[in-house]
């Protein structure tokens, strides 16, 4: 079955984003492995306030994809996406069981983070913890979490100081 994996980055006090939403602390001259990934993937799923966030880049960040964002609203049509506004749960794991493929990358943000970990949906987490200190924004997991437990696959260190981890459930 096709695996759902959270592919983020988070600051080392566990933030994804500034208060306002800002990700500029996270681009920087390295790759840390994300071509690579999104080679390994096929389908996209994400927050609107995400996908809202990826819209104000110049060009559209998840292009050859199936990409699918959560919205309880009605929203203006996108070619580029389809607009998911039914039972998140239900939605996903529908999409991983009939539709065979590559594996599926669960963007975020922290609130979906949550709704897919609360369901038991997250299969992998890879998430590199850049060396900074925000103080304050937008966590990995907005909203009240279960316990879930993962196991380390593997960690990596590079020189910029950043860590990637990879867990499994
Ligand atoms: N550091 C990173 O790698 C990284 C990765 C991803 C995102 N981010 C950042 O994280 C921030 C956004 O995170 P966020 O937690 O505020 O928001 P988010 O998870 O991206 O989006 C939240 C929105 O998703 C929809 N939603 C949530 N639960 C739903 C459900 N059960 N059913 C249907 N729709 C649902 C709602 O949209 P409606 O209000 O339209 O109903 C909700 O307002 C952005 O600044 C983004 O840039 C950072």
């Amino acid at each position: 079955m096709r695996k759902v994996v959270l592919f983020t980055a988070s600051s080392l006090d566990g933030f994804i984003a500034t208060k306002s939403g800002g990700i500029d602390w996270l681009f920087t001259d390295a790759d840390y492995g994300y071509k690579r990934f999104f080679n390994s993937i096929d389908t996209t799923l994400t927050g609107y306030k995400t996908y809202k966030k990826a819209l104000s880049f110049s060009e559209f960040v998840f292009p050859g994809k199936a990409n699918y964002v959560f919205s309880r609203k009605k929203r203006r049509p996108d070619p580029n996406v389809t607009f998911v506004s039914r039972n998140v749960p239900a939605f996903v794991r529908t999409l991983k069981k009939e539709k065979s493929g590559k594996n599926i990358w669960l963007v975020g943000g922290g609130s979906i983070n949550s709704v897919m970990l609360n369901a038991g949906l997250i299969d992998e987490m890879i998430i590199s913890y850049h060396p900074i200190i925000l103080g304050g924004g937008i966590p990995l997991f907005t909203d009240k979490s279960r316990e879930s437990e993962f196991t380390l696959v593997r960690q990596k260190l590079y020189p910029s100081g950043l860590v990637q981890i990879r867990y499994k459930k």
